[in-house]
């Protein structure tokens, strides 16, 4: 982590005072003896993942590469994102449009994660001449969202290959004994995943949670835990100058107190637009409780510079920036050297590329923003591959905890979701919500009164 960035907008003596502070909030994370400390499993959960759970995860996503074409995850926030974020971080962009003859993976497709009936819908109509599988995530087994893609998926599938053989091919990721998903996958015997009880949804990406749909997308995920469990050594150390998930927490929170409540993340590679919204999801519903917390925005350049571009270079100072620098791009695609016709001014780029171009991009948007009085912090990544995703991961969720315990709230709780559900249901006339509902008439009759005064 590069933090030259923040100054001068903070001092360096500002950063050293924290060292005590964030030495005695790691040492709360680590004992798990904080606020939520019972979901702190995934802080080791990378190093010590039984060696069976691993194959026993690789085995049957070999059969399910070997027997679909498509495979459905059924998820959503910390049931869905994860992984996605690395499903898209390292597959082809294009994945649908690959000739068959290179492409050996099932397409993989997300529901449960809108209430969108189209969305649902489109999906079926693709699914009708392939062949499906299904992986349904909830801990709770009750989410509202991936249940009823749930029943419409599940149809689907009994319609198709009847009741046995779509039990063979729905697998289930829930809790070990509690729930409604639980239960049908006793009875109706699905293969099945164990969300370990300690660890809460937008922290299990590196369990059978993200790890079972990114094997089935033909990615290594020993190598993936393996960067994992790499940075729990460095993102344990006690020294805030050794430890980078303990410097982030501690750079972000300063620049909190002096009034940089946004954090925006930067990526320049399309193909992490999903590991953003991963981040924003776990920042966002870690840290924004009890009236606190930076609010995590992402965009991704160069793209986004010439939208928000212009409001990061001259909009209120309220703004910091993250940026994920990966160093080496995959890329060796130069600028064609002939363009005869072509007076467009581009003629002195011939013959250079594209991650070289790119990288001037990265370098002179960093020095811009700077100057425009925007803090950066750079995370320089060598490369974007398994072993990579799996550091930033595991560095992030470190971060995460510490920063929110640094803050003074508890990161690994989410209360605020229940209000929109407690509306939804007394809407949806659900059993046991009627008071909940007569509030709400009234509530919206007397706002309609109002509109009329
Ligand atoms: O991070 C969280 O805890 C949430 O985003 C949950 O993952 C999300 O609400 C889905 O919950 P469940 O897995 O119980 O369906």
């Amino acid at each position: 982590m590069d933090y030259s960035g923040v100054f001068p907008f903070l001092k360096a003596e500002e950063i050293e005072a924290s060292e005590e502070e964030v030495r005695r909030v790691l040492e709360t994370l680590q004992q798990g003896d904080g606020a939520g400390g019972e979901y702190t499993g995934w802080l080791r959960y990378p190093e010590s993942i039984p060696e069976g759970e691993l194959r026993k995860m690789e085995t049957l996503a070999e059969e399910v590469r070997a027997e679909a074409d498509a495979f459905v995850v059924i998820g959503i926030g910390g049931s869905y994102l994860g992984a996605r974020a690395v499903i898209e971080g390292l597959s082809h962009s294009f994945p649908s449009l690959l000739s068959p003859s290179r492409s050996q993976s099932p397409l993989v497709f997300f529901a449960g994660q809108n209430l969108s009936g189209s969305y649902l819908e489109e999906l079926l109509e693709v699914l009708e001449d392939r062949s499906v599988y299904v992986n349904m995530i909830s801990k709770s087994g009750t989410t509202t969202e991936p249940g009823l893609a749930f029943r419409v998926l599940r149809r689907h599938l009994i319609e198709r290959y009847g009741q046995k053989g779509a039990s063979r091919r729905i697998i289930s990721t829930t809790d070990s004994a509690k729930g409604a998903l639980r239960k049908v996958t006793d009875e109706e015997g699905y293969r099945s995943f164990v969300i370990p009880d300690d660890i809460g949804g937008r922290f299990s990406v590196l369990t059978p949670v993200g790890l079972f749909p990114i094997a089935v997308a033909g990615i290594r995920i020993d190598t993936l835990v393996e960067g994992a469990a790499s940075m729990i050594e460095p993102c344990s150390m006690p020294g805030l100058f050794q430890n980078p998930a303990a410097l982030y927490a501690a750079t972000r929170n300063l620049l909190l107190e002096k009034g940089y409540s946004t954090e925006v993340l930067v990526s320049y590679d399309p193909k992490l637009q999903y590991f953003a919204e991963w981040w924003k999801q776990l920042y966002g519903e870690s840290e924004g409780k009890d009236g606190k917390g930076i609010f995590p925005a992402s965009v991704l350049f160069t793209s986004d510079l010439h939208s928000m571009g212009q409001w990061i270079q001259e909009g209120r100072r309220t703004i910091f920036e993250t940026v994920i620098h990966i160093d080496q791009e995959d890329s060796t695609l130069q600028v064609p050297v002939d363009a005869s016709g072509l007076e467009d001014g581009l003629g002195y780029l011939e013959g250079r590329t594209w991650p070289e171009i790119q990288d001037k991009a990265y370098e002179g948007t960093k020095l811009a923003h700077h100057q425009g009085n925007v803090p950066v912090l750079v995370l320089e990544a060598p490369t974007r591959d398994a072993f990579t995703l799996g550091q930033m991961i595991q560095f992030f969720e470190t971060a995460c905890g510490i920063s929110g315990y640094l803050l003074g709230v508890n990161p690994f709780n989410q209360p605020g979701v229940e209000a929109y559900k407690q509306n939804m249901f007394a809407l949806l006339g659900k059993p046991g919500f009627e008071e909940k509902a007569a509030e709400l008439e009234a509530s919206s009759r007397g706002s309609s009164e109002e509109k009329l005064v």
